[in-house]
């Protein structure tokens, strides 16, 4: 393993991994670690190239970029690698020459949270935990709870009552224990914490474990490798890092993740430049846009309502670090309706065949709304991320998708139909 420290992401401290295990012990619960590499060693001991001859596809073809030590620890359900797909036309309506998805629903449990719990997860086996426990607003605890089945570890998930079902089910069909939280995503958050203290269980909470990040970090990873093979950079030493990349953010553990992937390549030297990170947010969840918009990374909470459930966040966990993710990368904070999202779900769906949950087209809203703002250049590089699948919340696509036609056993009432669609 490459690892070589944590850092406290508010007052720079560093720990050795033995002597922290989830937060700076200055700051309670708020200074959050990075997990810092000995760069110099993974460059004398694998080049990008070689990564790009693996046979692995899956997060774990990063191996030396991860900090796990013992490959019989790792989950056996296949993360990551997910398609980056040629939007041509959405390219076309949004008139962007260069525009790509990179459809993480396609996960095993159907989200991007699938990356942060599978590191977890091989962590947790290391360690040698009874135990792990997360809150979730769903996908991250389906996440958990399917590769912890994969790797028969008991897990604890708490969600807010207002979970949609599916994500309920897929909790509980993964026979993890589900406690139903009457209360908001934030609570939750709160209750799993004081039960990982209380109970000694390895809590996954994102950001706090300071391994989600890492797990997150694979997505940029597997873009600048991905648009390596779509649009080459000349001299091949290098990989090709797109000009934006457009994240949906609640807690902010995902943008703060592919942020660190991309600092990590830069690291390397094995991308040239730092994309800009496009954070989007729901309007009725907008704490970090709030802060990044005050010139701040102090986050204040917001009372969170947006049909983007996952994303229905009041107080972001990694704010600090998800506010300065755009900031450092001279990227924006954007927000947007639940109706652009409504619209988004369609766009994503009808054009290119993405079938996304809200807040996983909660990013392309936000790329639709940045084209309006003119903050994108028709010949930029664009990648939007999409994080999580349709079928995680099947009420909120009823909405976006409008109704079926209901018809007697005919072909006239077809031909019906087909001549006034409307009917
Ligand atoms: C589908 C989806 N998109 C986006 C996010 C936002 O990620 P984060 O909370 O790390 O900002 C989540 C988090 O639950 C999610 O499930
Ligand atoms: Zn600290």
């Amino acid at each position: 393993m490459n690892v070589s420290h944590f850092r406290c992401s508010l007052c720079n401290a560093t720990y050795a991994l033995g002597q922290a295990r989830y937060v700076c012990p200055k700051h309670g619960d708020s200074g959050l670690l990075d997990v810092v590499y000995d760069y110099e060693r993974i460059n004398s001991r694998i080049t990008s190239r070689d990564i790009s001859d693996s046979r692995d596809f899956s997060i774990w073809r990063y191996w030396e970029l991860l900090p796990i030590e013992n490959r019989s620890c790792v989950p056996s359900l296949r993360v990551g690698w997910t398609p980056l797909y040629n939007a041509k036309r959405l390219r076309t309506s949004l008139q962007l020459r260069n525009l790509w998805l990179k459809d993480d629903g396609l996960n095993p449990t159907g989200s991007f949270k699938d990356r942060a719990s599978a590191v977890v997860v091989a962590k947790a086996n290391e360690l040698g935990v009874d135990v792990i426990t997360a809150a979730s607003s769903g996908n991250a605890g389906a996440a958990l709870a399917g590769m912890a089945a994969s790797a028969h570890v008991p897990a604890v998930v708490f969600a807010p009552q207002t979970a949609p079902e599916a994500k309920v089910a897929q909790l509980l069909i993964f026979g993890c224990q589900v406690f139903l939280v009457k209360g908001t995503y934030d609570q939750a958050f709160e209750l799993s914490l004081a039960a990982s203290k209380e109970f000694g269980w390895y809590s996954r909470n994102t950001g706090y474990n300071p391994f989600t990040a890492e797990g997150k970090k694979t997505a940029s990873l597997e873009i600048c490798e991905q648009l390596t093979s779509l649009e080459p950079i000349s001299d091949h030493k290098t990989w090709s890092a797109p000009d934006r990349i457009f994240v949906s953010v609640g807690d902010g553990n995902i943008i703060t993740g592919i942020w660190k992937g991309l600092r990590d390549l830069r690291s390397l030297g094995w991308i040239e430049k730092m994309p800009k990170l496009m954070g989007v947010q729901a309007e009725g969840a907008a704490a970090c846009y709030n802060a990044w918009k005050a010139g701040t990374e102090v986050i204040t909470p917001v009372d969170a309502h947006t049909i983007s459930d996952s994303i229905c966040v009041g107080l972001p966990r990694d704010g600090t670090r998800a506010v300065r993710a755009v900031r450092e990368t001279q990227g924006a904070y954007i927000t947007v309706s639940d109706e652009e999202v409504l619209a988004a779900m369609r766009d994503l769906a009808c054009q290119e065949g993405v079938f996304a949950e809200p807040a996983g087209a909660t990013s392309y809203a936000g790329l639709a709304r940045a084209v309006r703002d003119k903050l994108v250049d028709s010949d930029e590089h664009v990648v939007v991320v999409v994080t999580g699948n349709g079928l995680k919340d099947v009420s909120s696509a009823m909405k976006a998708a409008g109704k079926a036609s209901l018809i007697e056993p005919t072909l006239d009432a077809v031909r019906r139909v087909r001549a006034n669609p409307v009917l």
